[in-house]
């Protein structure tokens, strides 16, 4: 998948975060002159092209945009610091304040962001194997300021890493993280859910396998957590206890408790 990167219309100029950026994604620099992103598209031969904007990366990609956003994460805090209501996350993975968490599948991150403001301040590490949802959500994340100092600080203290999972976590040592968490893309997906159309676009679509589950119990000191659509088949292929919250949810965890 051919990616090329360029500024905005109104603002050409190359900044010294948008030079570390094309480095580290590997993209080539197109500079814009004026032209319409369909036009650089097709000159280029790309299948996508993202734009500098001050608010973070946002790629063009299949008629769809795609850039980093916490607004689901916000919810999920807010219905917390507001209604006292808990996170389904946080029950199924037990996350204590200075717990570490390590999320396999970062995608948007916003279970990332979500274990992070409840772990208030323990490490949260993102892995996630495609290379652009990686770099967008990195650099949203690191550009993200809003005028809610809570909600900075969890975006702020997440790590992201462009990693396959599986390699990763067979390089890590015993017990190196307290949670391990899984949310991989839906056997069959959630057809309503359009926040995700331009993820699914570039998302790695591979069933977890049972080799990473096991490198994840060996990992993990207290659990390893997987989502998954309540009636998946997928906790039962696992061997994953199923959690049941509440019968009218669509979405259930599977755990594998350590200790
Ligand atoms: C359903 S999304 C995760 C959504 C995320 N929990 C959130 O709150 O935004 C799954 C993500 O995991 C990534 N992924 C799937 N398999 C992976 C693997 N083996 N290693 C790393 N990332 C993977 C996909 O590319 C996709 O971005």
């Amino acid at each position: 998948m051919k990616i090329i990167a360029t500024t905005t219309q109104s603002n050409t100029q190359i900044k010294e975060d948008f030079v570390r950026f094309i480095e580290e994604g590997g993209f080539s620099y197109i500079p814009r002159q004026r032209k319409s992103i369909a036009l650089l598209c097709s000159e280029q031969q790309a299948s996508g092209v993202v734009v500098w904007q001050p608010e973070g990366p946002v790629l063009h990609i299949g008629g769809e945009l795609f850039f980093f956003h916490p607004s689901m994460a916000k919810n999920r805090i807010a219905c917390f610091r507001k209604f006292k209501q808990a996170d389904t996350l946080i029950k199924a993975s037990q996350l204590q304040p200075g717990d570490s968490f390590l999320d396999c599948t970062l995608g948007l991150g916003a279970d990332a962001i979500v274990a992070s403001y409840f772990s208030s301040g323990g490490q949260v590490v993102g892995l996630e194997s495609s290379r652009p949802i990686a770099l967008i959500v990195r650099w949203g994340m690191r550009m993200y300021n809003s005028s809610m100092n809570w909600l900075n600080a969890a975006v702020n203290n997440v790590e992201v890493i462009n990693a396959e999972h599986h390699s990763y976590l067979q390089a890590l040592p015993d017990n190196s993280f307290d949670i391990v968490y899984f949310d991989p893309m839906f056997r069959k997906p959630i057809l309503e859910s359009q926040a995700i159309a331009p993820l699914r676009l570039m998302a790695n679509h591979q069933e977890l396998s049972a080799e990473a589950l096991n490198e994840a119990c060996r990992v993990a000191r207290k659990r390893v957590v997987v989502k998954e659509m309540a009636n998946s088949r997928e906790f039962e292929r696992l061997g994953l206890i199923k959690l049941e919250f509440s019968p009218h949810n669509k979405i259930s965890y599977g755990i594998k408790e350590i200790c």
